[in-house]
């Protein structure tokens, strides 16, 4: 099929996307073809184009979190048909491996090749200038169509919205799961979560789900600390040194039970103002990217190891996306989950740049590619 799609010629160099003519294949052994309602403007495809995540590969299509309905599927396809609404996962699940029968399908296998550069089978199912183009999380949702493997496509209830339910193919269970398993949140906690954009809206709403009693948004934008407060944030501040402020008088000085890292990039130097303002025996949670080559971290290890403190890593929020995916669906139809509000403002296609250049200056909680088809 001939479309259009947003492309990186040359990742790393800040060079912007380019939206031309692409062609992607029917779908090939399990994989189905799916019409895209939206794509999110996820703050992990910038980092394809800032560098923070480096591709030894070129061209890539961006985008990985899309919902849209099958128009095609292709052999050996078992429980997935034409017309059904579905959830783009930005990352598979195989549903067999050790990992996925324990419950810990965010750590599938197939996940740890999404970056990979071609389709699962080693393929190209899209291609421009005459050239195979790799997608990101084997998705590529900068494109109206997406022929996607199996394992990363969710069915929903034909009565969620599909512009709505894009955002849960990686922001909303990303940071809600980061608040909700992750964290291990508990009742009555205090909880600062750091970087209010897609992801750490989601770990507000997350840690209001649990029952957090101090949930304290930091975020420099002052939009953004309002919207955390409309979500559910009871206190909203510019940064750590107000945020640690804040919490020693919350807590009588005994530090936040745990703190959530959702910034844009983390650099070395976050970590340990984080560990500074949570308790002895609390979480620190880190979710947001971080440049693959940094190794220089500042970290207090002996107040870390003789404080009983936890540091925890966080992809997909720890969630398993065959049972968050369709519960997320169910809170927000219930009316406990808020994702209209997640929208700030929607784009087309050809101004994707202008999406990220929006992103990047905090003007929305989620910028979404609207497709007209
Ligand atoms: N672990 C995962 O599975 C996973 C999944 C999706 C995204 N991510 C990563 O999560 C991060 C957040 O993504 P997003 O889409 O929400 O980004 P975003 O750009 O929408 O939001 C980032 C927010 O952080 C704020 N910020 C930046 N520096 C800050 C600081 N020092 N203190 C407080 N706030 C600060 C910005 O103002 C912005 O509001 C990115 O690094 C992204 O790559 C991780
Ligand atoms: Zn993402
Ligand atoms: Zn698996």
């Amino acid at each position: 099929m001939k479309t259009t799609g947003a492309l990186l010629w040359e990742p790393g160099t800040n060079s912007g996307w380019s939206v031309e003519d692409i062609e992607i294949d029917p779908p090939k052994d399990r994989e189905v073809m799916v019409q895209l309602a939206a794509s999110g403007i996820c703050h992990s495809d910038h980092h394809l184009d800032d560098g923070v995540i480096p591709l030894p590969w070129a061209p890539v299509l961006g985008g990985h979190e899309g919902a849209g309905v099958i128009t095609e599927v292709g052999p050996n396809v078992t429980d997935l048909e034409v017309g059904d609404h579905v959830v783009l996962s930005f990352l598979p699940s195989c549903g067999k491996c050790r990992m996925c029968v324990s419950g810990r399908s965010n750590m599938c296998a197939l996940g740890a090749g999404v970056l990979a550069g071609y389709a699962p089978d080693g393929t190209h199912r899209v291609h421009a200038r005459g050239k195979g183009v790799g997608c990101m999380s084997f998705l590529g949702t900068f494109a109206p169509y997406v022929c996607a493997p199996v394992d990363g496509v969710i069915k929903i209830d034909k009565d969620i919205p599909l512009d709505k339910a894009a955002l849960i193919g990686c922001g909303v269970p990303t940071g809600w799961g980061s608040s909700v398993y992750a964290a291990d949140m508990q009742i009555g906690d205090t909880v600062v979560i750091v970087g209010i954009g897609g992801v750490g809206i989601n770990a507000v709403q997350g840690a209001r789900h649990k029952g957090a009693r101090n949930i304290i948004a930091v975020d420099p934008v002052a939009f953004k600390q309002e919207q955390a407060e409309a979500f559910g944030a009871t206190h909203s501040v510019s940064d750590y040194e107000a945020a640690a402020e804040l919490v020693g008088r919350l807590t009588d000085g005994q530090g936040a039970d745990r703190v959530i890292i959702t910034v844009g990039i983390a650099h070395g130097n976050l970590l340990n103002p984080a560990q500074e303002m949570t308790r002895r025996g609390g979480v620190i949670v880190l979710t947001s990217a971080a440049p693959i080559l940094q190794r220089d971290v500042e970290f207090d290890l002996f107040t870390f190891a003789m404080s009983g403190k936890r540091l925890q890593g966080s992809l997909y929020g720890t969630t398993n996306s065959r049972n968050d995916v369709p519960l997320l669906c169910e809170l927000y139809r219930s009316g406990q989950l808020m994702l209209d509000e997640l929208i700030t403002r929607t784009y087309r296609l050809e101004d994707i740049n202008q999406a990220f250049t929006d992103m990047q200056e905090g003007k929305n909680l989620r910028g979404v590619i609207m497709y007209d088809h």
